[in-house]
């Protein structure tokens, strides 16, 4: 090919936006050339190269957007010291079915036994398979939701969040929400029923739920949406923060010496 063929072929790769074609062409060209490629398995190859490389940039922008504080695995979580959860029940949600059936998981149980990283690891999963998954924590939500309030772009948010396929919301029951914050969280749960999954994670078990939102009547509106398709893991024993060992608690103040 000539040297206005090139610039011409080179001009047109970028109208459509062919950027890892561009990038290998010439490489590829020389491999095709000693290999003596067929046609079609050089268009093929090229092909393959732009899919891949979209791929994977779709992949990075999507695990950016999902806003993971870290990343967890479900291969670097240790079955043998969380035994309260059975590995094979975590490794047939990592399969994502919950997410093609709109259904939702609750993870509960104390301090560190490892809701955060489980939730956290089947969202990577998701990302990696190609869902749109958006990790924060109740209050942030709350927060955000709160604010959105205030600039009058609720429904712009609201509206984005029900496109999620998967919204996982991390540590509900730290705090208390008021009137507004359980209406919005309310909102939330009630958009995505039977139509996106959520992943919730509580130190508080059920029962105690009442006492996180503004009113019982809230409560049992969530519980009765979040619950009705949901697998729920009850994990319980030792933080694995603390597998070492308790740290030594700082020595007890002595009492003042009356005078
Ligand atoms: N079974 C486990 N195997 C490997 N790492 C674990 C395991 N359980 C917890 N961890 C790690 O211990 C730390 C605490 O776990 P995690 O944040 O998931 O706890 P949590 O249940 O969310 O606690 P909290 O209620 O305080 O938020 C994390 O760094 C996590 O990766
Ligand atoms: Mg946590």
């Amino acid at each position: 090919m000539d040297a206005a063929g090139m610039e011409r072929l080179e001009q047109e790769l970028k109208r459509l936006k062919l950027r890892r074609v561009r990038e290998v062409l010439e490489d590829y060209n020389r491999l095709a050339i000693s290999q003596q490629l067929s046609h079609l398995d050089f268009l093929a190859g090229l092909m393959h190269e732009e899919v891949t490389a979209r791929d994977t940039t779709q992949q990075q922008k999507r695990l950016a957007a999902a806003g993971f504080p870290m990343l967890k695995t479900l291969e670097a979580f240790d079955f043998g010291f969380q035994t309260s959860v059975s590995r094979q029940e975590v490794m047939e949600l990592a399969r994502l079915r919950f997410i093609d059936e709109h259904s939702n998981v609750c993870l509960v149980g104390p301090p560190g036994v490892g809701k955060s990283h489980l939730a956290t690891a089947l969202g990577y999963k998701a990302v990696l398979a190609g869902r749109t998954v958006r990790f924060t924590t109740a209050q942030d939500l709350v927060e955000d939701l709160y604010a959105a309030l205030a600039d009058g772009s609720l429904r712009v948010r609201m509206r984005a969040l029900g496109r999620l396929d998967l919204l996982i919301i991390d540590e509900l029951g730290f705090l208390a929400l008021d009137n507004t914050a359980s209406n919005h969280f309310f909102q939330v749960v009630a958009q995505a029923y039977e139509q996106r999954s959520l992943i919730v994670t509580s130190n508080r078990p059920y029962q105690e739920w009442g006492s996180i939102f503004a009113s019982t009547t809230i409560a049992t509106a969530v519980l009765d949406r979040l619950l009705h398709h949901v697998t729920t893991l009850s994990l319980r024993g030792d933080s694995y923060r603390l597998k070492g060992g308790m740290p030594p608690l700082p020595p007890a103040e002595s009492p003042p010496v009356p005078s």
